[in-house]
Order: C-alpha cells, then structure tokens, then sequence
C-alpha cells in the first residue's frame, strides 16, 4: 500500500470529508479488526485536518474509559464515566460539542494547547456504548453541526455486524 496521506484544510468541510471517506474506504478493504479501523480512522482524520489530538477511548470496564488509538500529544489513559467532556459523552450517549473548552465545567485538560473539541460515541452492532472519538483542536470553535453528522457516519461503521468487536 502506497497511499499518500491527505490533507484537506484548504476544502469545504463535506468536501474534505468525503475525500477522507473514500482514503479511508480504500485504506481499509477486507479489513474488519476494530483496533485496525480506530486507528487508521484517527490518524486519517488528525493529518487530514491538522488537528492537536484524534483518538478513541475504549469502554472496556462499566464505569471507565481508557484510551485507545490515537494520534497526537499524550492523552489522559482512564476517563471516569461523567467525567470531563469524554465522560459525559459516554455516559449521555450523545456527541457533545464544545466551542471553548475552557467554558467546560470539568473539562480534563490533558494538552493546554486544546481549546475546543468533539466527543461522538461509538456502539457496536448490538447498540451497547464500545468507546468514545475523541477530537481536540488547537483553534476555538472548530466543530460544528457539519462534523457532528460526519463524524456520527463515519463511527457507524463498528455498528457493521462484523465490526461490532472492540476486545
Ligand atoms: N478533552 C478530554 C480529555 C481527553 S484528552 O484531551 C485527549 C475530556 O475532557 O474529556
């Protein structure tokens, strides 16, 4: 495999999205290991952006979150349930948009350069919560209703029957 890593800041957002889909879609032919799919999709989103931090945490004990594939700056490694904006994500189950971190009440500051972010849960095929993305940028106000419907597509696919495992 040889594919050039894109990147997309000089495109309309569905734009840049949609070209990352379809890097992604050919990246991954034939592959269904969700470790795999986190960690090409972070890594695919964070160059193809430029964000400061793309990764998932994982939901592998009831209360808890611990970090998985990622790109970036050191990430926090556990994330209680209803703590910070990672937290309480996964513990509404609903993506949340923060326009300015600092305005967060709780927010987990694991990089200082982070000012705003996106948190989307992902499930598995049984609709039971496996893990969060987690996508921090450097900018105030990155994300918007445009990322949210993205971003909610593209985590769709560990609901696929195949994908649905994540240990
Ligand atoms: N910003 C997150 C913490 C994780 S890191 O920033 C990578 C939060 O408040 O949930």
């Amino acid at each position: 495999m040889a594919e050039t890593q894109l990147d997309v800041r000089g495109m309309a957002k569905a734009d840049g999205y949609r070209a990352l889909e379809s890097q992604l879609d050919a990246v991954l032919e034939g592959i269904d290991d969700p470790i795999a799919i986190m960690s090409t999709m972070s890594c695919v989103l964070h160059l193809g952006f430029g964000h400061l931090w793309t990764g998932f945490y994982r939901l592998t004990q009831p209360n808890r979150l611990i970090v998985g594939p990622y790109q970036g700056t050191l990430g926090c490694l556990e994330i209680e349930l209803g703590r910070g904006v990672c937290g309480t994500a996964a513990a509404k189950k609903k993506t949340i948009i923060v326009p300015d971190v600092h305005a967060f009440p709780g927010h987990i500051a694991c990089d200082a350069s982070s000012r705003s972010e996106i948190v989307v849960p992902v499930f598995d095929a049984r609709g039971e919560l496996t893990a969060v993305l987690d996508i921090d940028s450097r900018e105030i106000a990155t994300f918007d209703d445009e990322d949210q419907r993205q971003l909610e597509r593209w985590v769709a696919r560990f609901a696929k029957p195949v994908l649905g495992r994540t240990s």
